[in-house]
């Protein structure tokens, strides 16, 4: 696709996203909890309704997968806790700079096991860079994977960014996944800014 017409899908996507991040996001405080990857809304939907004071938005790509999530949250009752159909790096150039991250929770994420595909990876370091400025005063960043080399993968590159560091804490709240149920074990890391941003 020549570069112009990329551009020009681009920005379309971005309208579109942004059109539905004012009708989701209508009435909320400005620091809410995000989860990337959300899948069918499990862990989302049971942390919210234990958590009703605080917002909760998940994020996917596909569909079918955020309705599940979203009939989750209405057979609960829960108004707290939303979805929107959004790629993760898009999601976060079209949000409204003013919103920020109580935490972040990235659970069971695609592991792209071949060394070529590393790139893809959700956690890398210009990703864990574009986080940053969006990570509200004492919020944490949540990662659980089945794949032990994407775990030890994780831990390395939040080590060697000069904004992130490891904590050594709990796992806040435990609800299982699709991705966890089916998994025979799983590592979770928790990390916080090294700095909180301004
Ligand atoms: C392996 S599944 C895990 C789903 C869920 N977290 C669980 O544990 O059951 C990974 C999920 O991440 C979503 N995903 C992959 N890349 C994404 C991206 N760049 N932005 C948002 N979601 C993404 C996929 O559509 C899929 O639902």
């Amino acid at each position: 696709m020549p570069i112009e017409q990329l551009n020009a899908v681009m920005s379309e996507r971005r309208t579109a996203l942004q059109r539905e991040l004012d009708r989701a996001l209508a009435g909320w405080p400005a620091e809410f909890t995000l989860e990337i990857g959300c899948g069918h809304g499990h862990f989302l939907a049971a942390y919210g309704a234990a958590h009703p004071d605080e917002h909760c938005l998940g994020i996917d790509i596909v569909l079918d997968r955020l309705e599940r999530a979203e009939r989750k949250v209405t057979r609960a009752g829960s108004s707290n806790v939303g979805f929107v159909r959004a790629e993760a790096g898009l999601f976060l150039a079209t949000l409204p700079g003013s919103f920020r991250f109580h935490h972040v929770f990235i659970l069971f994420p695609d592991p792209w096991p071949k060394r070529r595909h590393h790139k893809n990876r959700l956690i890398n370091p210009e990703f864990l860079t574009t986080l940053v400025p969006r990570m509200a005063p004492g919020a944490r960043l949540y990662f659980r994977t089945d794949y032990s080399p994407y775990f030890n993968w994780a831990c390395d590159v939040l080590q060697e960014h000069p904004a992130w560091r490891l904590c050594d804490e709990p796992w806040p709240f435990e609800h299982p996944t699709v991705f966890q149920n089916r998994a025979a074990g799983h590592w979770s890391l928790v990390a916080a800014l090294r700095q909180e941003a301004p």
